[in-house]
């Protein structure tokens, strides 16, 4: 452990544009933007969502993402609300439902179609991109699926609550395991005025993305305010100072390990050269996914 305590603050904060992707899925893309490319391990992230009013005006509640394939990376999917419909050409499929998790590492390649469904009129998530080192990029597809029960969850202080996919809060331990880049993934809720500070992983790149309330991160004369939609990519310090607004807030932690290396990128294929981009478009034209 190291003692001497320096307060993460923010070093980038920007807001989620509207995109469309899929069948003209509706979604926030907050990373992999021409704001804010990727921030390494990570490549995209984006908050997808309809309410019912939305689709009963514009008929978007049968749009996903059919069949599309994935090489080099992988895509991690978190639902609020909804379900969503997974199914692969190696013969995996599942129903998302809300709260639970769903980090697939594509490596060598898989298609798959994603079919968002609402529940009780709502549909909401998070869906994220990790990249994965050179040496794992072709390794075999790989799903790692929990339900909402099977993720702990811990409060650390008065009126915390923390679910924790990946990473670890006083602990307690998710899931999810990945030593390519030893992720933490935290959704955490904070009542009215409630505040909590974290001691993030030395040397990980870090963001938390506001999709609920608002807060502020930083501590002192230091802390910005994050408003709803808004991330903040954190640095310069060790540990996270979160305080909810009067409204409360619920927000997401990442972090990763920073891979360092090149990255190429195509639409859904993510690698480390132009040739091997090309090399991923003629195996899957050719039916090697
Ligand atoms: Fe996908």
């Amino acid at each position: 452990m190291r003692n001497t305590t320096t307060h993460a603050h923010v070093i980038r904060k920007l807001r989620g544009r509207p995109a469309s992707d899929g069948a003209g899925v509706k979604l926030t893309r907050v990373i992999g933007s021409p704001e804010l490319d990727h921030l390494d391990p990570f490549l995209l992230l984006d908050e997808f969502g309809t309410d019912r009013a939305e689709a009963d005006l514009e008929g978007n509640q049968l749009a996903g993402f059919p069949e599309h394939p994935h090489r080099g990376f992988e895509t991690v999917t978190y639902m609020l609300n909804g379900r969503m419909r997974h199914k692969d050409n190696h013969g995996n499929e599942g129903l998302l439902v809300p709260g639970s998790v769903q980090w697939m590492t594509a490596g060598r390649g898989l298609v798959h179609s994603e079919m968002p469904e609402q529940q009780e009129g709502r549909m909401r998530g998070f869906q994220l991109w990790v990249n994965l080192p050179a040496k794992d990029k072709m390794t075999a597809p790989r799903y790692q699926e929990f339900a909402p029960e099977q993720i702990p969850s811990t409060q650390p202080a008065e009126g915390v609550s923390v679910k924790i996919i990946a990473g670890e809060v006083d602990g307690v331990r998710g899931p999810i395991v990945q030593p390519a880049t030893d992720p933490i993934y935290f959704d955490i809720a904070l009542a009215p005025n409630a505040a909590w500070q974290f001691l993030l992983p030395a040397g990980h790149n870090a963001f938390a993305y506001v999709f609920e309330g608002n807060a502020s991160i930083g501590d002192g004369e230091d802390a910005r305010p994050l408003d709803v939609q808004e991330l903040a990519v954190l640095g310069g310090g060790d540990t996270l100072a979160v305080r909810a607004g009067d409204s409360g807030a619920q927000l997401i932690l990442v972090a990763g390990r920073p891979i360092n290396e090149p990255v190429a990128r195509h639409g859904p294929f993510v690698m480390n050269t132009r040739q091997e981009i090309m090399q991923a478009f003629v195996d899957f034209q050719e039916g090697r996914f």
